[in-house]
């Protein structure tokens, strides 16, 4: 009798927090003022103008029906609208579409981040048989032969379209889709009223009984490492490029969870459904992370996670759609 009352001493505990404490936590995720962008490829509003059209141009697909946009898709938080994507000759993936939202503050870019920079991720897709196929130099000899992107390409780099400016054109788009200013962040900017109780425990829960944050860290909500959070999967992940450690197997980067409501489905369907699954600790295998453990949520603490994770919708204004040049 004695044991389970100080266990449930205990278990009360670990979610208490003092106000300082909730200060610091708070600080945590403060928005950034800026976007950081590199030195060798600085934005300037052309640039980033000529990336938008780009990200949006099936022309770039060896089809011309499948642009960025098809499966990096801002009416749903920048992924596909499906748990997984059908590439230009309609073939499904084999991984999850990930959001390209705060790219900016990526280090590194794919599930196994494979790519060190979003320069060269961008042209990844491009060539991928399985996504839109195409050849860079045909790319090339077609958008040299749009007056538009000629004159445009001009302008921005005062050279000729080339897969090189093509990458830094998208890439400084990329770096632009920032989410915006959620109810949640109004919350840490000290409006008391802009979530709810429930959604206040919830933040708690998620940074100290649930222990979300120590993979979901940062403003955007993830430490950009890799770990094998224990789902059932064939996918080896990380271990595919660098199986220098066991550990990354069945390894993926951890997603940033900025829009997360908006982004659904995910890899599992829902988030009570994905809490559940951090709940159980995942399958215990030499690779596990060390971080996952068994948790002991109750349907309410559930409930108080979920409605924190809305709270992290950005107030967006509509993304409006370029006017492709011709
Ligand atoms: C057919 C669907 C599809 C198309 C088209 C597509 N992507 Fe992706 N994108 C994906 C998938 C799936 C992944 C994850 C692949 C992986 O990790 O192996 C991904 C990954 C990414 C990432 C990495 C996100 C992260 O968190 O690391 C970025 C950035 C990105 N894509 C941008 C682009 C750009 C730019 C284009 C156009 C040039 C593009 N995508 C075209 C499906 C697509
Ligand atoms: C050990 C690191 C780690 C911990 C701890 C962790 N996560 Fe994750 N999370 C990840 C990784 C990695 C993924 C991507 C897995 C995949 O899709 O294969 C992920 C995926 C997610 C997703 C889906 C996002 C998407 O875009 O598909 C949500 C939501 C999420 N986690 C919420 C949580 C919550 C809530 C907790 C705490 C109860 C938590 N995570 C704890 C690493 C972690």
């Amino acid at each position: 009798m004695l044991r389970a009352s100080t266990l449930l001493l205990l278990l009360l505990l670990s979610n208490l927090v003092t106000a300082n404490e909730l200060v610091s936590l708070k600080e945590k995720y403060k928005r950034p003022d800026s976007i950081p962008f590199p030195e060798d490829n600085p934005y300037s509003a052309v640039k980033a103008a000529l990336g938008k059209m780009l990200f949006f141009d099936p022309r770039l697909s060896k089809y011309q029906n499948l642009s960025c946009a098809s499966c990096h898709n801002p009416s749903f938080g920048w992924e596909g609208a499906l748990p997984r994507s059908a590439g230009s000759e309609n073939t499904l993936l084999d991984r999850h579409n990930p959001t390209s939202l705060n790219m900016a503050w990526g280090t590194s870019f794919f599930w196994d981040g494979r790519a060190k920079t979003l320069e060269e991720q961008a042209l990844g897709p491009i060539q991928s048989d399985v996504e839109m196929g195409m050849q860079l130099e045909l790319l090339e000899m077609r958008l040299k032969n749009i007056d538009g992107y000629k004159k445009l390409f001009k302008k921005v780099f005062n050279g000729d379209v080339s897969a090189n400016n093509i990458a830094k054109a998208i890439a400084t788009f990329e770096r632009t889709v920032v989410s915006g200013l959620s109810s949640f962040n109004k919350w840490v900017d000290g409006d008391e009223a802009a979530i709810s109780e429930d959604a206040k425990k919830g933040f708690i829960i998620f940074n100290k009984k649930g222990r979300c944050a120590d993979c979901h860290s940062g403003w955007d909500f993830t430490d950009n490492e890799f770990h094998d959070i224990g789902l059932e999967t064939d996918d080896v992940g990380r271990y595919k490029i660098d199986s220098s450690s066991p550990k990354n197997m069945y390894a993926f980067k951890t997603p940033g969870l900025r829009n997360i409501n908006q982004r659904s489905p995910y890899s599992i369907e829902t988030l009570p459904g994905i809490i559940l699954h951090y709940i159980t600790g995942g399958i215990k295998r030499p690779s596990l992370s060390d971080k996952m453990h068994p948790l002991l949520l109750n349907k309410q603490e559930i409930f108080e996670i979920t409605e924190f994770l809305e709270t992290l919708q950005g107030h967006d204004k509509p993304m409006s759609l370029p006017t492709l040049p011709l």
